[in-house]
């Protein structure tokens, strides 16, 4: 599996020759104008809610890419009306075999309105599992004690989770949840783009270091092979 960030909690990832690209929020965001969107032709795009910056260029990815959305059942109806018709409609604690490996809908504990104020269904997270290894992208989340059903159910080589406090769980919450999801190997993600969820980078990676973890902060652009 290779993940590659596009900053907030846009990535791709690369896994049984297809590309998954995650809460794509890249053309709106300052950070990340030196990538170049029309380049990542994913084959599927999932969302894990409706808020701005983690659906802003599914649209327009979609269109352009002709790749299948993966999300809740009331995004699908929302992307619908916006001309977007293939979509595989999910709800939180569902799986599906898709043709890279299977998707698992984790409980996200936050809220989903869509940009124009249509109800966006649960928030959500995704677990990818297939014969590569184990991935988990917990979505827009608190801490919940939700998590420690996935630290008994899988046994994860990565995972990514928000660290920007305020609209998220901040960072000492994520040291907690990746004890209660039992994964090591951390990624960060919602963090820095606005003024709210600005991180300082060494002191997140030295707290996560102290509580024996391995906190990565990928550069915008970068790819990590798990
Ligand atoms: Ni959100
Ligand atoms: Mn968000």
């Amino acid at each position: 599996m290779t993940i590659t960030y596009y900053g907030h909690s846009c990535f791709l990832l690369e896994t049984s020759g297809k590309r998954l690209l995650f809460d794509p929020y890249i053309r709106a965001n300052e950070l990340a104008k030196h990538i170049d969107v029309a380049a990542i032709k994913p084959d599927y795009v999932l969302v894990s809610h409706g808020h701005f910056d983690h659906i802003e260029d599914a649209v327009s990815i979609l269109q352009e890419s002709g790749a299948t959305a993966v999300c809740a059942w009331e995004i699908m109806v929302w992307l619908n009306k916006q001309g977007i018709e293939k979509v595989h409609p999910m709800n939180v604690g569902g799986k599906w075999v898709f043709d890279f490996g299977t998707v698992k809908c984790t409980a996200a504990q936050h809220s989903s309105g869509m940009p124009d104020g249509a109800y966006g269904g649960n928030p959500m997270g995704f677990i990818v599992q297939n014969s590569e290894g184990t991935f988990y992208y917990s979505g827009d989340t608190a801490l919940t004690m939700d998590m420690k059903l996935i630290g008994e159910q899988y046994n994860l080589d990565v995972a990514l989770l928000p660290l920007g406090d305020n609209f998220t769980m901040g960072i000492d919450d994520a040291v907690i949840a990746a004890d209660f999801i039992k994964c090591n190997n951390i990624l960060g993600v919602h963090y820095d783009t606005f003024g709210f969820i600005k991180i300082d980078h060494d002191a997140a990676k030295a707290t996560f270091a102290k509580a024996g973890k391995k906190l990565t902060l990928l550069g915008i652009g970068d790819a990590l092979k798990v």
